[in-house]
């Protein structure tokens, strides 16, 4: 698939294969992540991978609600951010996210986003201090957001041109 047909094809898949992720596939995943571009060249971000069961049920309490994939899935990835070496880390953050969501897809595999800033876990604690506390990272990381993935064990179409509001887009008549 050329890169067009992966972003015109990509759909959040909340449904996974009980079955490994290839690690090339996850490798690729992550160097197309790695890859990001960034404010300043300053890569503010890290990415955590957790395949670990045990791991992964406790990380999807750290997020109420959607978090649950995190334990249906092979792998949670978490996104963290040093707020304090960028001003951009939101930003440089939710790109390596949309960079993980759209290179899975073009392995095959199946993701979805989980917001994690601004969330709280079955607790009533923020996401972040839940995330900070299974896994140490250190205070000036913010958590960003949460990613499952795996092997798609559901199929969504494509959005046809209708259904994508073609109106969204405003061109300006000069
Ligand atoms: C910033 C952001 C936060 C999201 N948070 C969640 C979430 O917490 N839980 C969830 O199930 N999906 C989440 N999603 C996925 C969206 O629900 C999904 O993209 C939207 O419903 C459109 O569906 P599609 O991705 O299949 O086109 C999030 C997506 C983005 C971009």
């Amino acid at each position: 698939m050329d890169m067009l047909d992966i972003m015109l094809s990509r759909r959040s898949i909340r449904k996974y294969k009980d079955e490994p992720v290839c690690p090339e596939k996850l490798r690729a995943v992550l160097d197309a992540a790695l890859s990001s571009a960034t404010g300043r060249g300053k890569r503010p971000w890290e990415i955590i991978v957790i395949q670990d069961k045990e791991t992964l049920k406790k990380l999807a309490l750290c997020r109420q609600g959607a978090g649950r994939l995190l334990a249906e899935a092979p792998v949670g990835i978490v996104v963290i951010g040093d707020s304090e070496l960028s001003d951009t880390w939101i930003e440089d953050c939710s790109i390596v996210m949309t960079n993980l969501h759209l290179s899975a897809h073009a392995m095959g595999l199946g993701s979805c986003w989980i917001q994690g800033r601004n969330r709280f876990g079955e607790d009533g604690r923020t996401s972040d201090e839940n995330a900070r506390d299974l896994l140490g990272y250190p205070e000036n990381y913010k958590l960003l957001a949460f990613l499952s993935l795996g092997v798609p064990a559901e199929e969504k179409p494509a959005y046809t041109r209708e259904e994508l509001h073609h109106e969204k887009i405003r061109e300006e008549k000069f």
